[in-house]
């Protein structure tokens, strides 16, 4: 059976950096993507690591940047706000890439980034920020919270929502092929990118 061919970037660590954005940002465009829903993990206030899922909404190459939502009472909100070190994980079958970002977060509640995210935003995914009690409370029956509809998410939702921007300040690139893995790690410095290939 014949092998497709090696991807551009597998003996090149330029494009191993340029492949790790495009599918970020093509995985924040594309729901089916694995890099779509990356595992978001935080540090909480006894040190012990958190981790989650989070929708992929943007990452920017030239920044060095992607960005997520969460509601301003949820607890990575708040060891994001206490401890903005965090770190990104998500692979991809079909590339056959995972990816790993370490970096950190700020919280955008009522800048120009919070406003253009939230005017972004589905009114579905609006109403989850109007959810009553406020996200992780202890409820008596499983459905015992309330949601907003769409309309008054518009107001009860909004000051809940928050776009959390990731500085990127260590990469690292995982491809996966029989015929050789690949594996490369970058670190930003005050000039850019440097990055090295690193034993798989
Ligand atoms: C498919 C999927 C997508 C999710 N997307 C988000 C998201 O974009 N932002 C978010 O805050 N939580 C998202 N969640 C929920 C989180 O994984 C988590 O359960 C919740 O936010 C509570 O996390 P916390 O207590 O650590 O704040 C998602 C969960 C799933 C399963």
């Amino acid at each position: 059976m014949s092998r497709p061919p090696l991807p551009d970037f597998f003996d090149d660590l330029d494009a191993c950096r340029e492949a790790l954005w495009r599918l970020l940002a093509d995985g924040a465009e594309r729901g089916r993507s694995g890099f779509h829903l990356p595992a978001l993990a935080t540090v909480d206030a006894e040190g012990r690591p958190r981790l989650r899922s989070v929708v992929l909404r943007a990452a920017d190459a030239g920044s060095g940047t992607l960005r997520f939502h969460c509601d301003r009472r949820s607890d990575k909100a708040a060891e994001l706000a206490a401890r903005p070190a965090c770190a990104l994980q998500a692979y991809d079958a079909d590339a056959k890439v995972q990816v790993r970002i370490e970096g950190t977060a700020r919280l955008h509640t009522a800048d120009a980034v919070a406003e253009a995210a939230w005017a972004e935003a589905r009114a579905m995914s609006r109403v989850c920020y109007g959810t009553e009690p406020a996200p992780g409370t202890a409820l008596a029956e499983g459905g015992a919270y309330t949601l907003p509809d769409a309309e008054a998410a518009l107001t009860l939702g909004r000051p809940h929502f928050a776009a959390v921007t990731v500085r990127a300040e260590r990469l690292d690139f995982l491809y996966l092929d029989r015929r050789g893995h690949r594996r490369a790690g970058w670190r930003r410095a005050e000039a850019g990118w440097t990055g090295t290939w690193l034993t798989p």
